[in-house]
Formats: C-alpha cells, sequence, structure tokens
C-alpha cells in the first residue's frame, strides 16, 4: 500500500516493524498516510494502554474510569457477551476498530469495572524501566525474590526503575492494591483480568 512506502521511506532500521506492530488501532482508522510524521509519534512506540483508549473513545458516555455507571459496570455480562459489547461499542459509538489482542486488553478493563478489583497492565518494559497503567487510586509494588520497589502512580499510569529488568520467567509479581483489594500479576503475563490470563508481553523495544 502507498502509505506503508512512505512510511518506509520515512523510517530506518527497524522502525517500521516496531510501529505496526505495536500500533493497535487497526489500520483503516488511522490517519490518511499524507499526515503521517516523519517520526513516529511517542504514542505509537508503547503498546496499547486501554484505560487512556477507554477515557479518551468510551468516556464520553460512559465517564471516565467508568464512572458514570459506577461500580458494577457490565457485571452482568458473561466473558462471551462482555467481548462481543466491547467490540460493537469499539466498532460503533467509539468509532475505533481495535485489533483481537488490545481487544482483549479493553475487555480485561471493562471486566474490572465489575469486580471492583484494580486492573494493573504493563504497557513498556525497557532499559531497566518498567510502565504501565493501573485503576486510579491504587499502589503498585513490583515484588522480586530479594526485593520490594514501590513504582510511582499518577492518575492511571505507573513508572518503576528496575534495573537490570528480572528475565521472562523470573518469580517477581506486579502487586497492585487498593481499598484493600489486590490484584497480583505474575511478571510474564501482559495484563490482569485475562480469560485466561494473558500471556503476550507488550513488544518489546
Ligand atoms: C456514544 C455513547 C457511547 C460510547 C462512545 C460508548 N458507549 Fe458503551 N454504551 C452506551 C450506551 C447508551 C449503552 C447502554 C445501551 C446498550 O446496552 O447498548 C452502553 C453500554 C455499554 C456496555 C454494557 C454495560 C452494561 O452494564 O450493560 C459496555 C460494557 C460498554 N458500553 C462499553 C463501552 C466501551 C468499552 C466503549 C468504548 C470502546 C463504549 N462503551 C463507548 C453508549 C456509549
Amino acid at each position: 500500500m502507498l502509505w506503508m512506502g512512505i512510511v518506509g521511506l520515512l523510517m530506518t532500521g527497524g522502525w517500521l516493524a516496531v510501529v505496526l506492530a505495536e500500533t493497535p488501532v487497526r489500520e483503516d482508522a488511522q490517519p490518511p498516510a499524507t499526515t503521517a510524521p516523519a517520526e513516529a509519534p511517542a504514542a505509537e512506540r508503547r503498546a496499547f494502554a486501554p484505560i487512556a483508549y477507554f477515557n479518551d473513545r468510551c468516556g464520553g458516555c460512559h465517564g471516565n474510569y467508568g464512572s458514570f455507571w459506577g461500580q458494577g459496570f457490565a457485571a452482568h455480562l458473561d466473558d462471551r457477551s462482555l467481548t462481543e459489547m466491547v467490540r460493537e461499542m469499539a466498532e460503533g459509538p467509539a468509532q475505533a476498530p481495535l485489533e483481537d489482542q488490545p481487544l482483549a486488553a479493553l475487555v480485561a478493563y471493562n471486566r474490572s469495572l465489575a469486580d471492583g478489583l484494580p486492573f494493573v497492565i504493563v504497557t513498556a518494559r525497557r532499559d531497566g524501566t518498567l510502565r504501565g497503567e493501573v485503576t486510579p487510586g491504587s499502589q503498585v509494588v513490583i515484588e522480586l525474590p530479594d526485593r520490594k520497589i514501590a513504582a510511582q502512580v499518577e492518575d492511571h499510569t505507573w513508572t518503576v526503575a528496575v534495573d537490570p529488568l528480572p528475565p521472562e520467567d523470573a518469580q517477581a509479581t506486579i502487586v497492585a492494591t487498593r481499598d484493600g483489594k489486590t490484584t497480583r500479576l505474575p511478571w510474564r503475563q501482559w495484563h490482569s483480568h485475562g480469560q485466561p490470563m494473558t500471556r503476550e508481553p507488550p513488544p518489546a523495544h
């Protein structure tokens, strides 16, 4: 496609692959090729961030963090109907269709709104720094075999320096706590509230 050629010309090395791998919103929802900037915007270099997406695309009707509906949002929907509902909402009113992987992360976030447990996701693992999203008001702690490191939380994002980053199979856990309720995310998993727990890590970069 023409736009891919243009993007390819503008980017050297692995950037094209990185952008294609990490851009979650479907191609047909992207701006036209002629407006593609010379450098990919920072947002495109990160893995999908479902809370930011929700506030941006769904919050107009459901409130930021689903606040208009309160706790129990979509609680009556089973996994299958919740997935279908979220897919329809993304394609219809939100006008921002999602590929399967980001859709699963958004469904997981909706599930957390229903069960009231903190949602936690890793959006970047790089250079000894870990970043992610979490339900606002949560504390995030990285539990390693020999120590615990508290992440800095600002609104719904968290950041922590863990240098060096433990390997994929490490015995480490990302623990989010809010109002006495705790969600434990095993190191290998990308986000909480998956059915089954999601194993794909965000794209490395
Ligand atoms: C234009 C307004 C609008 C936008 C944008 C919107 N929704 Fe909805 N949503 C609604 C309305 C109205 C309902 C209730 C009617 C219905 O069930 O179709 C609803 C229902 C839902 C439900 C079912 C809730 C329940 O308890 O039954 C879920 C889940 C949901 N939306 C998720 C989302 C997600 C995720 C997004 C963003 C991708 C989104 N919505 C964007 C208006 C919107």
